[in-house]
């Protein structure tokens, strides 16, 4: 049998593969992805998430966040994102443009029922995130379901790049029913 990285299949199965790992695995490198935005004023911005679902046959992912965070701001001016990954032991960059769409209150519901006290804390500080305070402990964390939002990233296209002996990169687009395309590296 062929190895994974020598078919556009293989690729694109394990893109899925490696972010469905970062959802259940600690430890996996997929489990803490960059995402980045447009901020309202055009720049580009970039920061560490937690990746907490994966669904390959939607081709959908989510990533958990605070309402009054700034990437909120961002998103609702532009909704989109892009998410990157580094799988260093597979060799594999792995890159994801989405559209965005924020999800609240009743939608949610059910993903903050099964998140533990110790990570409700994250949704519900005061001041809000990124507001300047006295000194470094000046807030408060009281976890607040209002506060919690669920980005849910609709995948449109995804650039893989694999570093192995040879190099290979293949794009793969929503469009197109993820057929892929081999890309020079
Ligand atoms: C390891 C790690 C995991 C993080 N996970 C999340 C996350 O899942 N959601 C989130 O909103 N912020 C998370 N953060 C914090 C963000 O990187 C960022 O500092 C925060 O969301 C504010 O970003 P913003 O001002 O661009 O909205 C994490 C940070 C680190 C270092």
């Amino acid at each position: 049998m062929s190895d994974w990285f020598t078919t556009l299949d293989g690729l694109h199965a394990q893109v899925w593969q490696r972010l469905g790992r970062g959802v259940a695995d600690r430890r996996s490198p997929s489990r803490q992805p960059t995402l980045a935005t447009v901020s309202p004023d055009d720049w580009p911005e970039a920061r560490t998430v937690v990746l907490r679902r994966a669904v390959p046959t939607d081709a959908v992912v989510e990533v958990y966040t605070d309402t009054q965070s700034d990437k909120i701001a961002s998103l609702t001016a532009t909704p989109r994102a892009a998410l990157h990954v580094w799988e260093a032991t597979q060799h594999l960059q792995i890159r994801l443009l989405a559209d965005v769409t924020l999800l609240q209150g009743d939608d949610v519901s059910d993903r903050w029922a099964t998140l533990p006290e110790v990570g409700r804390l994250s949704y519900g500080i005061t001041p809000a995130p990124g507001q300047p305070i006295a000194d470094a402990l000046s807030y408060a964390k009281t976890p607040d379901p209002r506060r919690f939002c669920v980005l849910r990233l609709t995948v449109q296209h995804i650039d893989v790049v694999h570093l192995g002996d040879d190099h290979r990169r293949a794009g793969f687009d929503r469009a197109d029913g993820w057929a892929g395309r081999w890309l020079s590296p």
